[in-house]
């Protein structure tokens, strides 16, 4: 068999706690699997272990930092020129971070690494989709507890990690539920998992008491193999075909709250997005 005979998954943050599951389980479940990281030490070496066990025609890697418009940008051309198409797009990577941080374009860091720049990618690699594509997306239970500010995606005057982590994945999910609608019609599904509370680098308060919250809390958090099962599920579940719009979690779709689904933010969130993408496409 050549590459092409294998359906193609890509996944980001593929060096993450849950993206390695992700990326392992699609590998045993016969995809051909394009790990999509920003460049390191970890992340080089978990890529060249997959290469020595699958070989080169079941595994790729395109580096992409979704701080960075350029960097996703530069992202597209390189996967374009390579592939074909692209079967399930699983968009994994995240973060949580501490300071107040900005991106080159000025957006709030969690709003972009976690919101715009997976939806700009999504947005710009769908020319390798088709009818049957997945488009898998990690959401958060912190969601439910996100706003959305008034100069969205442009920082607070007061930083507070966990206020911004929650609008960058509230926002997320706006835009995945705009897009399952409006690529219904061409058979491209989008759907959200929601992996729970999983033991992975992520989960760090940054402060002296990490090893005493660690030694106390994670044995109460989901493997990472638990946690990816959602989306490994969305993935490639055969019984989910044209299933689109959804959010799961344990596998099974919630009812997502009114003031979700018909969220007032929701246009100013895609047009800020199609902004966007229009000045880059
Ligand atoms: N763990 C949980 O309890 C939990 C709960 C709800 C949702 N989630 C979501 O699950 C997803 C996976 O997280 P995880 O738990 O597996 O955490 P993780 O182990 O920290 O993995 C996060 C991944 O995202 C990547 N990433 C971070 N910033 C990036 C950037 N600017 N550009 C490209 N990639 C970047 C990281 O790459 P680097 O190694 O280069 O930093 C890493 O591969 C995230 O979307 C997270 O928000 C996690």
């Amino acid at each position: 068999m050549n590459s092409s005979d294998f359906p193609v998954a890509l996944v980001t943050g593929a060096n993450g706690g849950i993206g390695k599951v992700i990326c392992k389980e699609l590998l045993s479940s016969g995809y051909r699997v394009i790990l999509s990281f920003r460049k390191s030490e970890r992340a080089v070496a978990f890529y060249n272990s997959l290469l020595q066990e699958y070989g080169a025609e079941r595994i790729g890697c395109l580096e992409m930092d979704l701080s960075s418009v350029t960097s996703i940008t530069e992202a597209v051309c390189v996967l374009m020129e390579k592939e074909q198409r692209l079967d399930v797009l699983v968009n994994n990577a995240g973060m949580l971070g501490y300071n107040m941080q900005v991106s080159a374009e000025g957006y709030e860091m969690h709003n972009m690494v976690n919101c715009l720049g997976p939806m700009l990618f999504t947005r710009l690699v769908k020319p390798l989709m088709h009818r049957g594509s997945r488009v898998v997306t990690t959401v958060s239970l912190a969601l439910y507890y996100g706003s959305i500010p008034e100069n969205f995606p442009y920082p607070h005057a007061r930083f507070n990690r966990f206020r911004q982590y929650a609008c960058s994945k509230l926002a997320l999910t706006l835009l995945c539920l705009r897009l399952a609608e409006l690529w219904k019609e061409e058979g491209i599904t989008v759907n959200m998992a929601d992996p729970g509370i999983v033991d992975t680098p992520i989960l760090k308060l940054h402060k002296w008491i990490d090893p005493v919250a660690d030694a106390v809390f994670r044995p109460f958090t989901r493997t990472p193999e638990k946690g990816a099962d959602t989306s490994i599920f969305l993935s490639s579940d055969l019984s989910l075909r044209g299933a689109t719009g959804g959010l799961y979690k344990n596998k099974k779709a919630g009812t997502l709250p009114e003031k979700i689904t018909d969220h007032p933010y929701t246009d100013k969130v895609w047009c800020f997005l199609a902004d966007l993408y229009s000045s880059v496409n």
